[in-house]
């Protein structure tokens, strides 16, 4: 099962900061790669492009000026899941979205979701039903759907590793990129 991001009504002006964030989890927690609507902003692809580059693995960034289209082509060949406060507790489905094979296309919004969006996906789910982040909800869920597999995961072609220290900061760089 292969996850993909989706990220609605992305604004440079406002949303560099968090939407950097929310790509950064999506490829630390497991996701294969994120697609972003809204603005399309070269400043967070080369960003992100900087940080694969430095710490590895085949993740990917694509920009879409139809999220309907992106949702479309992912629900006719897998599940996809909104994650929204007003959804259905994230307890009581993820085991059924688990069991189910086909990969799964992941949607966070911004200030505004459409309707429509609750209304075409497979999936409204919440991590709980209080306001809170499009990063702690996404974490959160890749982070159940995985059963914390995610946190063993390596990514190849890293040319930077950390070396974990009980205190202090240990980067070294990767030779082989293994
Ligand atoms: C800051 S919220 C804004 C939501 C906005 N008010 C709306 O129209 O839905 C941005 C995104 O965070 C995610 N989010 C926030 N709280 C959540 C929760 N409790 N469960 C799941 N997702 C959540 C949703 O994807 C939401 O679209």
């Amino acid at each position: 099962m292969v996850v993909r991001v989706l990220r609605l009504g992305h604004r440079p002006d406002r949303d560099k900061r968090v939407t950097t964030h929310l790509i950064l989890a999506a490829r630390a927690f497991g996701a294969v790669g994120t697609v972003y609507a809204g603005k399309r902003d070269l400043t967070l692809e080369e960003t992100v492009r900087d940080v694969v580059d430095d710490w590895g693995g085949d993740f990917s960034l694509e920009y879409s000026d139809s999220w309907r289209g992106v949702i479309r082509e992912a629900g006719s060949r897998g599940s996809v899941i909104h994650l929204s406060m007003y959804g259905l507790p994230i307890q009581d489905v993820i085991d059924s979205i688990r069991d189910d094979p086909l990969d799964k296309l992941v949607v966070v919004g911004g200030a505004k979701v459409p309707g429509e969006v609750y209304r075409i996906v497979d999936w409204n789910v919440a991590v709980t039903s209080q306001p809170h982040s499009e990063v702690s909800a996404l974490a959160v869920f890749l982070h159940e759907l995985f059963e914390g597999s995610e946190l063993d995961a390596s990514f190849k072609g890293a040319k930077l590793r950390v070396r974990p220290q009980a205190r202090g900061k240990l980067v070294e760089e990767v030779r082989d990129g293994v």
